[in-house]
């Protein structure tokens, strides 16, 4: 084995692409020389972020709302095509609506957060897996899940926190299940990242009081949860599966 990443020429899809710490990751990977397809609802954002790549052309920006999960086999198969090869799926779209009370929250919210948050995950890591057994050289399933997996949630958070508890439960379950085909599903937990998303809903009052639990005393930078993404999709990681990885500045300790 090598000591350098092992990402050159590997396909790489990141999802949620265009958010705060999905062009972080997108750029990693790109830096790394792997191609990566760029797919985000937000399609103008997502070809902003390509052509700010390193190799702009190397790379694919894609449009796609997840929620239809009709549309997830034909978007990978896109991506095996133009790339010629599928290795890995960073898979962080997702959504919060935060709702200070819970006697707030509609039933469009939970449908809209487990959609998006859970069932996308479930058809797309199952859509990705079919990709590589049929390249026969095994896949890198990297999902997103949220401290909230484990405390549920703060600052109005409690659906999103429930589906990003399914997404640890479930990318257990598809751990074990994808093994013996060689391809790997694991779960990255932020803390508190300083995005769009970890700001949304949120006043400025509430968001120090919630910094000053974290014992690294700050909000992570989008780019600080890039690393652990590479580590997982590079051959340095190939016996890591099913583990939940804690990226929270001490936040939560496990
Ligand atoms: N920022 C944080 O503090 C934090 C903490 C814990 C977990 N996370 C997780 O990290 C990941 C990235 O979060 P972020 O902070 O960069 O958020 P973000 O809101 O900046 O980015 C999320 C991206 O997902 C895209 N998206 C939403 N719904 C989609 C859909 N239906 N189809 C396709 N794309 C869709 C959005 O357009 C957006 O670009 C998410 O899974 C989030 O839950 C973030």
């Amino acid at each position: 084995m090598t000591w350098s990443l092992g990402l050159e020429d590997r396909g790489v899809v990141v999802t949620g692409g265009a958010g705060g710490i999905g062009r972080e990751v997108a750029a990693a990977f790109a830096a790394a020389g792997a191609r990566v397809a760029v797919v985000d609802v937000e399609q103008e954002r997502s070809a902003e972020v390509v052509a700010g790549l390193e190799r702009p052309e190397r790379h694919l920006a894609i449009g796609a709302d997840l929620a239809d999960i009709s549309g997830h086999e034909a978007l990978l198969r896109r991506v095996l095509d133009e790339f010629g090869r599928f290795d890995a799926l960073a898979h962080l779209a997702a959504v919060l609506r935060r709702r200070a009370s819970v006697e707030d929250i509609t039933e469009e919210d939970w449908d809209v957060q487990l959609d998006v948050n859970l069932k996308a995950t479930f058809f797309l890591d199952r859509a990705a897996a079919r990709l590589f057994r049929e390249q026969g050289r095994g896949g890198r399933i990297i999902n997103f899940t949220s401290q909230g997996w484990w405390s549920g949630g703060f600052g109005g958070s409690v659906v999103y926190s429930a589906s990003k508890g399914g997404i640890v439960s479930m990318s257990r379950g598809l751990a074990r299940t994808f093994a013996p085909d060689g391809i790997t599903v694991n779960t990255i937990a932020p803390g508190a990242a300083d995005t769009e998303m970890m700001r949304s809903g949120s006043s400025d009052e509430d968001l120090a009081a919630f910094v000053q639990m974290i014992p690294a005393g700050r909000m992570a930078r989008p780019d600080e949860l890039a690393g652990i993404v590479l580590f997982l999709a590079s051959d340095h990681a190939s016996y890591i599966t099913g583990a939940t990885v804690n990226v929270s500045g001490g936040q939560l300790m496990y």
